[in-house]
C-alpha cells in the first residue's frame, strides 16, 4: 500500500484527490499538510518540518508560498513529490529543477490527459503550419484563480514555441500597446468568471483560415486523478524530473 501525504490538502484540488486515493485499493493517505484544517479524515500538519508519519510520495496541490517547506522535507527525506502547484517564478521553477537532483519530482502544469494531448497536437501543428500562422492561446478559469495566465497556458505557448527554438516572445492580453502585431510572438489572454474549471484555446491564425485546438475540462477530478496515476508512477523511481510523457506516449 502506497502511503501519501497531500499538500494543501484542505483546499478544493488536496479534497478532490483525498477522494480519488479513497476509491484506489493501493493508496492510501496517511497525513495531509495545510495552513487550515476543515476536519479532514486524517491528520493536517501545518507545515512539513512537524510531520511525524512516514508516506512514500507527496501530491501537493498548495499554493506557491509552500514550496520551499515542500522541496526541504522531500530531499531531506528521499520523498518523491508530485507537484501540481501552479504560478511559480522562474527561481522557482528552477529550485524544483535542481531539487529534483535529490529525488524524484513528477511536475506538470497540468495533469489532464486531454490537455498533454492538446499540447502535443499544438506542436505538431505548430511544425506543419510553420511561421504563416499567428499563435494565440486563450485560458478560461473560476473567479477564485489566483495565478494568471494559468500554468496550462503557458505550457501550451512553450510547446509551440519549442517549434521555433524558442525564439518567440510571450505577449500577455495586449492592452499596453498601440501597435500592429510582430511575426515573433504568441499572444495570451486570460478570461475570469464563475465557476469554469479551466478552458483553453490554441489559435493558428493564417491567411482566410483559422485551426482552434480546444480542451475545456468539466470537473477538477480529470487533475485528481491524473494527479494520483503519476505519484503511483514516480513513488519508487530514481531521483529526477518526470512529467506525462513518462507516463503516456504522445508521439
Ligand atoms: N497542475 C494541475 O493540473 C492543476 C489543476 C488544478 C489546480 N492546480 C493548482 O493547484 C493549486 C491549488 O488549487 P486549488 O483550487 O485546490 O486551490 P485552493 O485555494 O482551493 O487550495 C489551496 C490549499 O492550499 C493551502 N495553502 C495555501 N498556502 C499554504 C502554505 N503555505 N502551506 C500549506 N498549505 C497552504 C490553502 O489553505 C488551501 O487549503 C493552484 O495553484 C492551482 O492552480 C493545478
Amino acid at each position: 500500500m502506497i502511503r501519501a501525504i497531500i499538500s494543501g490538502a484542505c483546499g478544493t484540488m488536496g479534497r478532490n484527490v483525498a477522494e480519488c486515493i479513497e476509491k484506489d485499493s493501493n493508496i492510501q493517505v496517511v497525513a495531509g499538510v495545510d495552513k487550515f484544517n476543515n476536519g479532514a479524515p486524517f491528520h493536517i500538519f501545518s507545515k512539513f518540518s512537524s510531520i511525524n508519519v512516514p508516506a512514500d510520495v507527496i501530491i501537493d496541490f498548495s499554493n506557491v508560498s509552500a514550496l520551499d517547506d515542500l522541496l526541504d522535507f522531500a530531499v531531506e527525506t528521499h520523498t518523491p513529490v508530485v507537484i501540481a502547484t501552479t504560478g511559480y517564478t522562474d527561481e522557482q521553477i528552477a529550485k524544483i529543477k535542481e531539487c529534483s537532483k535529490k529525488t524524484a519530482i513528477f511536475f506538470t502544469f497540468n495533469f489532464s490527459l486531454g490537455v498533454n494531448l492538446i499540447c502535443s497536437l499544438a506542436k505538431k501543428a505548430a511544425a506543419i503550419l510553420g511561421d504563416g500562422f499567428d499563435v494565440e492561446i486563450i485560458e478560461k478559469h473560476h473567479n477564485q484563480k489566483l495565478d494568471a495566465p494559468s500554468g496550462t497556458a503557458i505550457m501550451l505557448a512553450n510547446s509551440v514555441n519549442e517549434v521555433f527554438d524558442n525564439k518567440l516572445n510571450y505577449e500577455y492580453d495586449r492592452h499596453s500597446k498601440r501597435e500592429k502585431r510582430p511575426k515573433n510572438e504568441i499572444g495570451i489572454h486570460s478570461i475570469r468568471g464563475g465557476t469554469i474549471v479551466g478552458e483553453h484555446d490554441v489559435v493558428f491564425a493564417g491567411n482566410d483560415e483559422v485551426i482552434t485546438i480546444s480542451h475545456s475540462a468539466a470537473s477538477k477530478k480529470v487533475f485528481a486523478s491524473g494527479a494520483v496515476a503519476a505519484a503511483k508512477f514516480i513513488v519508487k523511481k530514481q531521483s529526477g524530473l518526470y512529467d506525462m510523457n513518462n507516463i503516456i506516449d504522445f508521439d
